[in-house]
């Protein structure tokens, strides 16, 4: 705890400073950022998992207690009211006691509706940030999430401070050892199902803890991009597992994939390869470079591996131009990382939200800016067998340019990602997921 509590100070520093700016441009007093609410289940008396919002997470680590509000100026010391009913049912958040209390003026609130009397007198001019438009409104406020304080603030949300690099490497540091101990449970025959218990007994966080929905796919099920169902059966033969998962610190998330072969056939081969591509890729990222163009460059590594493995003929060009690659490639070479897996502000080019849309034919690509010193993104290319997708190729000519046999013997292993989590230096950059332990 010690690096972040001596980089704390300066992130708090320099989230005032963001918000000054803004609200002197926008002539608000100031930003009141509700933690959020719990959500009932419908026709239930228990609530959906709570999730915080991440403009409130940005300020400190409360993840896991709702009706909470930060009272932010630019100047002053943040003001947390924070939560703390009187209630037999449920356990009642302690008093916070960490790193980071001395930066921040704690009340307490015991009625969540009584939040009103803490809140500023002149509250029509501050702006509330938060999903609760309808509180906000009964609370009195005239502006809530206005899109110059949201494009801003989003648009800078992507330089990290080194309080938020260090947090970034620790949920890689996590996430790692949980890689490391589901590919053991891989080879030694988990069930999908088994492989997740193992995966988060070794991070040490529950379902609702991680940051999102792990992916755990054993053969054809790697070709499923968002697949979650996790098989309590094991599958009669071993062949492929694929392995999306992350782990969260302090309220920021690592978002890591691997894939493995069970056998050192064919298909491992393909593994070793778009290893090596996604290494060059990685070492094409420096300040300056557009996110869009890594996403080409993938398209065309992604055209070589289709000819080098005999999935297609060609030449390597044409195969991106007809929409080939993509048929095997279809989603983004990866995102932003942060408070969200798929942080915010990824189509900002500049901080009133000017936005660059992905390039038509790849729709899926949630990146577009230009990246810069101190940005963290997700680095992640793929190459699948999906067969809804090798339907359109049959449609038309291309069709003669698919060797399908080779997707026949392709298709019972799924697919291959991986994705490692990378900081842009000025001078090189940090592959956090390699250099913290997942060297294959
Ligand atoms: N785990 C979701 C993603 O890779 O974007
Ligand atoms: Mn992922
Ligand atoms: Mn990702």
């Amino acid at each position: 705890m010690d690096q972040l509590a001596a980089h704390y100070h300066a992130h708090i520093t320099e989230l005032n400073r963001r918000v000054a700016e803004i609200l002197s441009r926008e002539e608000l007093s100031g930003l009141v950022i509700h933690s959020g609410q719990a959500h009932r289940q419908f026709l239930d008396d228990m609530n959906y998992p709570f999730k915080v919002n991440p403009h409130f997470k940005a300020w400190l680590p409360v993840l896991d207690n709702p009706n909470c509000w930060l009272l932010v100026n630019g100047h002053d010391k943040p003001q947390l009211i924070f939560y703390r009913p009187v209630d037999f049912w449920h356990k009642v958040a302690d008093v916070p006691d960490a790193f980071w209390t001395e930066h921040v003026e704690i009340k307490l609130l015991t009625q969540a509706d009584k939040v009103a009397e803490l809140l500023p007198q002149d509250i029509e001019n501050w702006a509330y940030i938060g999903e609760h438009l309808d509180v906000a409104q009964v609370l009195g406020f005239k502006t809530r999430n206005p899109d110059a304080v949201m494009h801003y603030l989003h648009y800078h949300r992507a330089s990290k401070t080194p309080y938020e690099l260090e947090c970034l490497r620790r949920a890689n540091q996590i996430a790692v050892q949980g890689h490391l101990a589901a590919k053991n449970a891989f080879y030694n025959g988990g069930s999908e199902f088994e492989i997740q218990q193992v995966y988060l007994s070794a991070v040490g966080q529950s379902e609702n803890e991680v940051p999102y929905g792990n992916i755990i796919a054993l053969n054809q099920n790697a070709a499923i991009l968002h697949y979650t169902a996790l098989e309590h059966q094991s599958p009669a033969q071993r062949l492929s597992f694929l392995i999306d998962a992350g782990a969260n610190y302090c309220g920021y998330a690592s978002d890591i994939t691997r894939t493995y072969a069970f056998e050192k056939n064919h298909f491992y081969e393909l593994i070793v390869a778009l290893n090596k591509a996604q290494l060059e890729l990685v070492d094409m990222m420096r300040p300056g470079v557009r996110y869009t163009d890594l996403h080409l460059a993938t398209h065309a590594k992604v055209a070589q591996l289709l000819l080098d493995f005999n999935l297609a003929t060609g030449d390597a060009q044409g195969l991106v131009e007809q929409g080939i690659t993509g048929a095997f490639f279809p989603h983004g070479l990866g995102h932003m990382l942060g408070l969200q897996v798929h942080d915010m502000g990824g189509f900002a080019h500049d901080e009133r939200g000017t936005q660059v849309a992905a390039p038509a034919e790849h729709p899926f690509l949630r990146c577009t800016r230009t990246l810069a010193v101190n940005q963290v993104l997700t680095m992640e290319p793929g190459l699948y067998i999906i067969d809804t997708l090798l339907a359109e190729l049959k449609q038309d000519s291309r069709k003669a340019q698919i060797n399908w046999q080779t997707v026949a013997e392709f298709r019972p292993y799924g697919g291959i990602r991986i994705e490692d989590n990378v900081i842009v230096h000025q001078d090189r950059n940090e592959n956090m997921t390699r250099e913290l332990g997942l060297n294959d």
